[in-house]
């Protein structure tokens, strides 16, 4: 994986703000294939958009993202960004999947439902090769005998794992965690992150993973990125950046949640 001619994730000087509000203040990165990538840093920082700018739920004003080298955003010739043509922004879209905070299960669906309904909907799966799949997913998180439940029969933890098997059965080639482990209780952590770690290490997809997690950002990722101010002021090896940071930022910043 790690002999392609190029990083699989290319972002170019990516700027998004909000009103006056600057968020993303020149994102460079470049992720090869299969890496599993934990983003640290303080509140506001511009974590969540970096994530959500790349699974085009944001758009931003400025720079440029290639995707297995093609192109996601790119430059017009006035400096503003620009989409492909809509087929293969769709189908470029496909290639990333996002597991949030909150897990926006469909309520009214059974847990096997809420896994089947994007790829009969959106990749046109058989119903029944699409239950086949959803069951060897929710195997993996470890639900299988869920399958006939509702969302509100479950716990947080449950609900979580179902979510990430929702988006494991799009197949995604990017994976995007946005604080995944905030919402549950402190003994389901844990479960979800032993999770993650698993789908990690297989090195099937590239997985940026937003965390206040430390000793998991720690243990279990290739690569640490600390952001601040809207952009990537560290970006290393987990053991470097834990154990000498180049910026005082960082350093404060690992004190103050390390002391918690
Ligand atoms: N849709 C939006 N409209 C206006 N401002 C926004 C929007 N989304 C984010 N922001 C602002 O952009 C800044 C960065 O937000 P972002 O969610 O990316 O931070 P974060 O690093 O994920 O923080 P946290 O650790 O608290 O989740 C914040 O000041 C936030 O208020
Ligand atoms: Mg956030």
């Amino acid at each position: 994986m790690t002999d392609s001619p190029e990083p699989f994730i290319q972002i170019r000087d990516l700027h998004k703000s909000f009103g006056d509000l600057k968020v993303l203040q020149g994102i460079n990165l470049d992720i090869p294939a299969g890496e599993m990538v934990s983003v640290i840093g303080p509140s506001g920082s511009g974590k969540s958009t970096l994530l959500r700018v790349l699974m085009t739920l944001e758009r931003p004003e400025q720079g440029e993202v290639l995707i297995g080298g093609e192109p996601l955003y790119s430059m017009d010739g006035e400096g503003h960004t620009t989409l492909p043509p809509k087929a293969q922004f769709r189908a470029l879209r496909n290639r990333i999947g996002m597991v949030f905070q909150h897990f926006n299960l469909f309520p009214h669906m059974t847990v096997l439902r809420n896994v089947t309904e994007a790829p009969v909907r959106v990749l046109g799966v058989s119903r029944k090769d699409a239950k086949a799949e959803a069951m060897k997913y929710l195997d993996e998180v470890g639900l299988a005998e869920k399958a006939d439940a509702y969302p509100a029969q479950l716990s947080g933890g449950q609900k979580q794992r179902v979510a990430i098997a929702r988006a494991l059965a799009m197949h995604p080639e990017i994976m995007l965690f946005d604080e995944i482990t905030s919402a549950l209780d402190p003994e389901l952590v844990g479960g979800i992150l032993a999770l993650l770690d698993r789908l990690g290490k297989r090195k099937e997809m590239t997985m940026l993973i937003v965390t206040h997690h430390m000793n998991f950002a720690r243990q279990s990722s290739d690569r640490v990125l600390f952001f601040d101010g809207g952009v990537i002021l560290e970006d290393g090896k987990p053991d470097d950046i834990f154990t000498h940071p180049t910026h005082d930022r960082t350093r404060e910043f690992l004190k103050s949640v390390l002391e918690v």
